[in-house]
């Protein structure tokens, strides 16, 4: 076991655990973001750099500081470290850089994108952005690719965070896409604009932290805070059939894996269980998707019950579960 202390909060947690996962462990009060490391994604990680910490001791044996900011999402925690996250105005400073380069290439354009409201970029540019770009070139365009009946491919949004990639060979029976060329010629591609078609490619809509992948079945139906996502399930033999199934007014407009706190799924689902299944019959309803107060997915649906520092998903409580005293 090792004792790490992030932002003044120590924990206790088994060798090998990264200073992000130990982080998390802690709360979201000193969790660091993360654009590209997916927990059930083995490899990722490495490649975003917003979970840059600094590390202002190494160890009870080597107490030194790193001298760098590292990435968390691939630093294991030693016993004794000590983390500094939130609480370092370089690491924070570091942090408004990292957006700054994330967005250098990626468009503005959220009041026309599908993941507007649940963009991660989207976030992270609020919490951690700076209002001003320093950079006078042009952003780089793509013009938008097809990958099958199913999914949309903008790779103008892409932030090349490898999440697709990772779903591709570990999830699905094929890869067919990947990263080509490198540096800032880097992009997502098939090559050959091949379809991407087996049981799981839709998982690839899902860890996509911006609108690079969006669902062709409910492109530009709805803004997403309009709809109401539902705990459903149904008997499926390729997946758990654990999915969320998101409403506007009777009509199903899209199924998607549950994701967690972190905004990760938690069991990645079929295609079938994804873009078949559009009926309130074909599902057994478990009840309202529980929502941080802070999305605004939760505009109009929920109360808000905690301060965001205190948010677990365990305190989060739809409208309609609060007990009598907790509406005030
Ligand atoms: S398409 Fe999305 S998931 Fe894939 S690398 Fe780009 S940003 Fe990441
Ligand atoms: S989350 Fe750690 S580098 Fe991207």
């Amino acid at each position: 076991m090792a004792k790490v202390t992030i932002d003044g909060q120590t924990i206790e947690v088994a060798d090998g655990t990264t200073i992000l996962q130990a982080a998390r462990m802690v709360g979201p009060a000193v969790a660091p973001p993360a654009m590209c490391f997916y927990t059930n994604l083995k490899t990722s990680g490495g490649y975003c750099r917003t979970c840059i910490v600094e590390v202002s001791k190494g160890s009870d044996k080597d107490p030194r500081p790193m001298p760098k900011l590292v990435a968390s999402c691939r630093t294991t925690v030693m016993d004794g470290m000590e983390v500094k996250n939130f609480s370092s105005e370089k690491v924070l400073d570091a942090r408004k850089g990292v957006v700054e380069f994330l967005l250098l290439n990626h468009p503005l354009d959220c009041p026309i994108c599908d993941q507007a409201g649940e963009c991660h970029l989207q976030d992270l540019g609020y919490e951690h952005g700076s209002a001003k770009t320093r950079t006078d070139f042009e952003r780089r365009t793509f013009e938008k690719i097809s990958l099958g009946d199913k999914i949309q491919l903008h790779m103008t949004r892409c932030i090349l965070c490898y999440r697709c990639v990772k779903v591709a060979e570990q999830i699905t029976d094929g890869r067919v896409h990947g990263v080509m060329n490198r540096g800032d010629v880097s992009e997502i591609s098939t090559y050959i604009e091949q379809a991407i078609e087996n049981d799981f490619s839709g998982n690839i809509i899902d860890v996509c932290p911006v609108g690079a992948l969006t669902d062709k079945t409910f492109r530009f139906k709805s803004r997403v805070w309009f709809t109401k996502p539902v705990n459903a399930h149904r008997n499926c033999d390729k997946c758990s059939g654990k999915t969320v199934i998101w409403y506007k007014g009777e009509e199903v407009t899209r199924v998607t894996g549950r994701k967690n706190q972190w905004g990760e799924v938690e069991e990645f689902i079929c295609n079938t269980c994804r873009f078949d299944k559009k009926q309130t019959s074909d599902w057994t309803i478990e009840g309202p998707t529980a929502v941080s107060h802070q999305s605004v997915i939760s505009a109009n649906h929920y109360m808000k019950m905690v301060k965001p520092n205190e948010l677990t998903l365990n305190n989060i409580k739809p409208i309609g579960m609060l007990t009598e005293g907790e509406n005030k």
